[in-house]
């Protein structure tokens, strides 16, 4: 059985993800340094209930604790997760297999979005949005090589059809997503002789706590639904569903591959 790590699994893509992947059968732990916000999602949220997660109950992170090993555990657990520290990461990563028994799909969805211009930017926001976004992947992917390569797993991260479509106003955010992109396909490369398939999601706008501002905008709305030919934003699920699609057996011959789901916004 796969056992899924997913990080920012707090947030409405990483939620998704969650059900979807509890759907197929997957065993789940879910990443975040919101752990309210975790646990709520866990037991409110119709995505997240304990019924689409999985098996067993919930554990949470302060009962997995660094302990000795408990016995191996069907339900999702919660982890508080700081992608942005490396000890966090592989801590998290030790936990994630003593809790399961192995690691075989790292989802990297942590992220966060600064909306403004490279002038506007400051380096401290451009380094931060970088050290989640990008390094907070590879520390992720780094602390999981070894479990994966012991699994025969694979990584999916969510990219953006900001990595390789030029947005006004959301640089430091571009710069990140397009070093995810590419990572994937260095990383890919590289782990391909591991048995390590690497692959990312790139959405276009989807409806979630970090677009809340823009969509409640119409003129946001009326300019990008107008640069979607199929005129809708991407639903969590969707995205979810290309997740699930490239972590599964039906996808074994395919790496270092970046799914776009853009409405067909890059056709023009
Ligand atoms: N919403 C969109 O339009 C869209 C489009 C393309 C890609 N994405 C990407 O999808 C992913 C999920 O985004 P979302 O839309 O669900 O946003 P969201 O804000 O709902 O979720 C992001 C989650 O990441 C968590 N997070 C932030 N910093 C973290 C850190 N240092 N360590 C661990 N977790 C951290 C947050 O707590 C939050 O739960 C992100 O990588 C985002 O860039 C989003």
């Amino acid at each position: 059985m796969t056992t899924a790590l997913i990080t920012g699994a707090a947030g409405a893509i990483g939620q998704a993800i969650a059900a979807a992947l509890g759907a197929a059968g997957m065993r789940l732990a879910l990443a975040d340094t919101d752990e309210a916000a975790l646990a709520a999602a866990l037991s409110n949220g119709p995505a997240t209930s304990a019924a689409a997660l999985g098996n067993g109950p919930a554990t949470s992170a302060a009962a997995l604790g660094n302990g000795p090993a408990a016995p191996l555990n069907e339900g999702p657990t919660l982890h508080r997760l700081d992608v942005t520290d490396d000890s966090s990461c592989a801590d998290v990563v030790a936990a994630v297999v003593a809790a399961h028994g192995e690691l075989s799909l790292l989802v990297n969805a942590a992220g966060i979005m600064v909306r403004s211009t490279a002038l506007e930017t400051d380096t401290a926001t451009f380094q931060r949005v970088l050290d989640v976004n990008l390094t907070g992947a590879y520390r992720m992917a780094k602390a999981a090589h070894a479990a994966l390569a012991a699994s025969g797993g694979s990584i999916v991260s969510i990219s953006s059809t900001h990595a390789f479509l030029a947005a006004k106003a959301s640089f430091a955010y571009g710069v990140s997503k397009a070093g995810v992109s590419h990572m994937t396909r260095l990383l890919a490369l590289e782990w391909a002789a591991d048995g390590i398939r690497v692959n990312a999601v790139a959405p276009t706008v989807v409806p979630s706590a970090m677009t809340a501002g823009v969509l409640a905008d119409p003129a946001y709305v009326n300019r990008k639904m107008a640069a979607i030919p199929l005129g809708a934003p991407i639903a969590p699920e969707h995205v979810a569903a290309a997740v699930a699609y490239l972590a599964s057996p039906a996808a074994a011959s395919t790496t270092g591959q970046i799914l776009v789901l853009d409405g067909g916004e890059s056709l023009a």
